[in-house]
């Protein structure tokens, strides 16, 4: 299948940060993962070099717009190639052939009687690049930004977006997946339920955009830049020219941030409904990343430059940390505590760890040697949780809930964390059960190969070296075979590597000086605590003897189902590290699917009295948190050793 991918285009008039990082290497993980499904794809990215807004940040620095653009062009097409991003082409808007595509559309939109000529009075903002009503201005400034808006009266071509009303409507109602996360969508739907303008889409008080086509005869016109900008998509593709890759233009694909939506989830099918072209398939849409919690900005000095922080701790770090930390749709914080904390333990912990210790036992007990010959006459048990867990990634990587996806995979990991402690290899070498060490080391292997095929997409060098030792090849024949089709790893000889992903034990990026609290901001004694309800009852306190009666251990959740004819319960398989699973009863159905629970950690009160419930024998209880907000199951931080004591 052919598949068209882009990035937005991103203005000249500012050097890359971590925001456009973040839009291009998740273009990026989505071009590799639906290469790993077997696509053919286009990924597409570059720079939106026309508009007012460039032409007076070029005047300011003394030079012409063209000569700015090509600096500022040129840092993000080297950033790109510095991270390794996989676009098959970077199209700059001052590009001929662009500029050519955009005025055959401009004439196939007229010709369609989409276009007409009027005059334009309104607010416009020129960092958006946006018409505002005088409604929708909030005391002159622009409604996006906040920042000051201008009065125009001009002149102007509008192309007659009103006409497309119920047509978009139409279209929201018809795919349900066509702008992702669905909030979003909500908030597109509501702002054309409200009723559309038409759109002023040339200007006459500047000079630096495309000219209308010749025939048009006005030479004080240039065309509006978003609609310029937008075209991009199909020009890039030949739309207008040779027109050689328009195949590649079938329910594409698009990734634009939360304040660019609107142009691209209106407009955009707008104008692609008047070209008769297809409309897109998603718009995933993404929310902003500030730091430390401030917006980022040049004044305060905080903005964060990605090739610094991919100097200091990679760009696969750095790819891992934005996709993972922050469920994609929402903003988010970036905070170097926060990546440490996930280098360390979910990176070099829960899989580096993981690795290294299968690459010793492989050595030290059978050279090397892997086989999962006999892994489903022992583990059968932990293969099925294991396939549980990958058959939910695709729905995930579908609807773009990344950090989803991620923490869906990581259960893989905990799975055989948690067997390594429940199976103890060494033990089993120790009693001469060589043919089970042999089988469980099958088993390892079998969770990290085909985890590492699912890495990919967000890590493509460790989860290639990963691979490499597996002896699998990052392919779609291979992720068809092991993870779609579940089959098992071939017998091989384990490659030997350098620990993967070390401890990071310190900061490593240069902070900013932060603005210093004033002093009278102060609070001068500790505030009260807010106060809760229901009120803590200390008339009856207990003895830290009474506490230690209970037993409260970690377990991992390897099998749930619901139990028939109740709508509260769950019966759960739980690994408490005691060489059988315990069964466990309990009522949180309401809460959990029973697919979402395969694999987690989950806190245990393991000496409870044995009791039936509907009629199931219930050995234990698993501890929850519930307040308005629903139910939470409680869980350590990080991955603990099965029947690890919680005190
Ligand atoms: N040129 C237009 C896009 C035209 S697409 C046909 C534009 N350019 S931009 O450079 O201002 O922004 C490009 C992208 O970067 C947008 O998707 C925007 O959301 C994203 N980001 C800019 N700052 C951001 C953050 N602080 N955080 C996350 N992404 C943000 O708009």
């Amino acid at each position: 299948m052919k598949t068209f991918i882009s990035t937005p285009i991103y203005y000249v008039n500012d050097i890359p940060h971590i925001g456009h990082a973040y839009t291009t290497l998740i273009g990026d993980m989505l071009k590799k993962y639906h290469q790993l499904l077997g696509d053919e794809v286009f990924f597409l990215t570059g720079t939106d070099e026309h508009g007012q807004k460039i032409e007076q940040s070029a005047r300011t620095r003394g030079k012409t717009p063209k000569e700015y653009a090509d600096t500022i062009s040129l840092a993000f097409k080297n950033l790109w190639d510095s991270f390794g991003i996989d676009y098959d082409y970077f199209i700059r808007t001052t590009d001929d052939f662009h500029c050519h595509s955009v005025q055959v559309a401009f004439q196939k939109m007229y010709e369609k009687g989409d276009i007409y000529k009027g005059e334009y009075e309104g607010h416009y903002c020129v960092s958006c690049e946006s018409f505002f009503t005088e409604t929708q201005v909030i005391d002159g400034k622009c409604p996006d930004c906040g920042k000051d808006t201008t009065i125009l009266r001009e002149e102007s071509y509008f192309f007659a977006l009103s006409k497309y009303q119920e047509k978009l409507l139409a279209w929201y109602a018809a795919c349900p997946d066509c702008i992702l996360p669905a909030h979003k969508k909500n908030e597109v739907v509501r702002f054309v339920e409200n009723g559309l303008n038409d759109l002023s889409i040339t200007r006459t008080s500047f000079e630096w955009g495309i000219k209308l086509p010749a025939s048009f005869n006005e030479s004080k016109h240039v065309m509006y830049v978003w609609l310029d900008a937008l075209l991009n998509y199909v020009s890039a593709l030949g739309y207008g020219g040779d027109g050689e890759r328009m195949d590649f233009w079938k329910q594409p694909i698009h990734i634009v941030g939360k304040d660019i939506l609107r142009f691209h989830a209106v407009y955009w099918p707008a104008f692609l409904m008047s070209l008769g072209l297809d409309l897109p398939k998603h718009i995933y849409t993404h929310g902003w990343w500030t730091r430390d919690g401030k917006k980022m900005s040049k004044s305060i000095g905080n903005v964060i430059d990605p090739k610094e922080v991919a100097k200091a701790y990679g760009v696969e770090i750095l790819r891992y940390f934005l996709m993972r930390e922050v469920p994609f749709g929402q903003d988010g914080d970036f905070s170097e505590k926060a990546l440490i904390l996930r280098v360390n333990s979910d990176l070099s912990n829960d899989l580096g760890n993981l690795l290294n210790r299968l690459i010793g036992m492989s050595e030290k007990y059978f050279g090397g040697k892997i086989s999962s010959a006999n892994t489903p006459k022992y583990f059968q048990a932990e293969l099925e949780a294991l396939h549980t867990i990958l058959a939910k990634l695709p729905l995930l990587m579908e609807q773009m809930q990344l950090s989803r996806y991620l923490e869906e995979l990581w259960r893989a990991f905990v799975l055989a964390n948690g067997a390594i402690t429940k199976y103890e290899p060494w033990n089993l070498i120790k009693n001469n059960k060589h043919e089970e060490c042999e089988a469980f080391l099958g088993l390892i292997a079998n969770i990290l190969g085909k985890a590492s095929l699912c890495l990919y997409p967000i890590m493509p060098v460790s989860a290639t070296k990963i691979a490499d030792c597996l002896k699998i090849k990052i392919s779609h024949q291979d992720y068809k075979h092991l993870v779609l089709d579940r089959a098992l790893l071939k017998d091989f000889t384990i490659e030997k590597i350098d620990a993967l992903f070390p401890k990071i034990d310190g900061f490593r990026l240069e902070v900013a000086p932060q603005p210093q609290a004033e002093p009278d901001k102060i609070p001068s004694k500790t505030p009260a605590p807010p106060k809760i309800t229901p009120p803590i009852d200390t008339s009856e306190t207990i003895e830290i003897s009474d506490f230690t009666k209970l037993d409260i251990r970690i377990g991992t959740i390897m099998t749930a189902c619901k139990i028939p004819k109740s709508d509260k319960l769950l019966k759960l398989q739980i690994d408490l590290g005691e060489g059988r699973y315990r069964q466990i009863v309990s009522g949180i159905a309401k809460y959990y699917a029973p697919e979402d629970l395969i694999g987690s950690q989950v806190c245990v009160l393991a000496n409870l009295k044995p009791a039936k419930l509907m009629g199931e024998m219930s050995e234990g209880m698993i501890l929850a948190s519930k307040d308005e907000k629903g139910l939470s199951l409680l869980r350590a931080t990080e991955v603990k050793s099965n029947g690890s004591k919680v005190s």
